[in-house]
């Protein structure tokens, strides 16, 4: 998956030969997983039409301040356009946008709506060699740039002039190539290896009953996804669950009992830098495990149960340079018991959920943490989505690493 995935881009089209790339352009961040809203200067339209590029973006395409043809004149909010865009790209730029973008003149929709835009912008010049050039362009380029705006460099080759030189825009595969690398440089944990153990454990009583729990793995999932979007490469140890990831950078192990999960845990474990053990691993298991499913009889059956190894504690005992967070699921003394918690297994932080609290724990879309560092440092956050906790988890993570 790309880094691209999920992401709203604004794609301006200006009028320079260049433009009958950006169909392909389009279906590039389209296949990337992203949404694409087009906008175009009204002289782009010769070169490539609006139903082409509305067609494969799956969006209206936006040139002007208002569309006549609409019944009741609609404006085209450009300010709200800018604000809609997680990145905005100008492509191609021809030296007269350049250098209208460079000067602050707003005398088209897509010049309003990059004055608004507050998302990274980048541009990807397209002229000819002369034009390219000049003196003039230069400084335009060099204007944007100082904008923090970033150049996508035209390349040299044959030019719609038939002249050879530098002033072609960048192919659109190297194009989106480009963005995904500047993407990827400017995330917080790129380089980063995490390991996340999520889900409930099954211990097997006999071949076709196990004694498990109710975690759904929802929350352990939410921060693998996040951990990823922040740009670390992330292993998922996870328990039985009908979660789905689907992000290039998480790596899915798939075990059952508390014992595969903690061999797969110190399996990876010398190789990452953060560790985030959300799993609700079985604290016990049955001593004997039977061979054949244990007949039915009038008898009361006892099972004996012995307890399972706590993966977070044999981490925080060989811990080197690595990050360890823990969870604590509590219904009473919370505080007192996460704080225990967070010295007996040598952690750099824990996250403590109650039971106490209304749309927290398990089975729930929502949750509710305290944050509590080595220090003692307590942060309460209010009652989110797993979604809005992993996120405010992994930031924590990263202030704490970076600090
Ligand atoms: O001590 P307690 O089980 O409440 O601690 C919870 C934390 O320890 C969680 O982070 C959980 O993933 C982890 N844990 C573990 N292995 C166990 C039991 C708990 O990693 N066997």
């Amino acid at each position: 998956m790309s880094v691209l995935s999920g992401k709203k881009i604004l794609l301006g089209i200006t009028a320079g030969i260049a433009a009958y790339k950006t169909a392909n352009l389009v279906r590039l961040f389209i296949k990337s997983g992203a949404e694409v809203k087009v906008i175009m200067t009204p002289a782009s339209k010769d070169f490539i039409t609006p139903l082409t590029l509305s067609t494969l973006s799956k969006n209206p395409v936006s040139s002007a301040f208002y569309d006549k043809e609409e019944e009741n004149e609609l404006w085209n909010n450009h300010v709200e356009l800018g604000l809609w865009a997680d990145y905005m790209l100008i492509a191609p730029t021809t030296a007269n946008t350049l250098s209208k973008m460079a000067n602050g003149v707003c005398d088209n929709l897509l010049l309003a709506t990059y004055l608004s835009a507050k998302c990274p912008v980048y541009f990807a010049p397209a002229m000819d060699l002369d034009m390219y050039k000049h003196p003039s362009t230069k400084t335009s380029i060099e204007k944007l740039q100082s904008f923090q705006n970033i150049l996508i460099p035209a390349t040299s080759g044959e030019l719609a002039s038939g002249l050879v030189g530098e002033g072609r825009m960048a192919e659109p595969q190297d194009i989106v190539a480009f963005i995904e690398k500047d993407i990827l440089s400017t995330l917080p944990l790129r380089g980063k290896k995490v390991l996340i153990t999520a889900g409930p454990t099954y211990e097997a009583i006999d071949p076709v009953r196990f004694i498990g729990n109710h975690s759904s793995g929802k929350m352990g999932f939410a921060i693998a996804k996040t951990a990823a979007n922040l740009g670390a490469e992330v292993i998922l140890i996870s328990g039985p669950s009908h979660q789905q990831i689907q992000h290039s950078f998480v790596k899915r192990i798939d075990v059952k009992s508390a014992e595969n999960m903690y061999n797969a845990a110190h399996q990876y474990f010398n190789m990452v830098d953060i560790a985030i053990l959300s799993a609700a691993v079985a604290d016990y298991k049955p001593k004997n495990v039977a061979h054949q499913k244990i007949k039915k009889k009038d008898a009361t059956l006892e099972i004996v149960l012995t307890p399972t190894k706590d993966i977070l504690a044999s981490l925080g005992a060989i811990k080197k340079q690595q990050f360890l967070v823990g969870f604590a699921l509590e219904t009473n003394n919370e505080l007192a018991n996460a704080k225990g918690k967070l010295a007996r297994k040598n952690l750099d932080m824990i996250v403590l959920n109650s039971l106490q609290d209304k749309g927290a724990g398990f089975a729930t879309d929502t949750n509710k943490i305290t944050i509590i560092d080595k220090n003692l440092t307590e942060s309460s956050f209010g009652l989110k989505s797993k979604t809005a906790v992993a996120k405010d988890i992994m930031n924590y993570i990263v202030t704490k690493i970076n600090a």
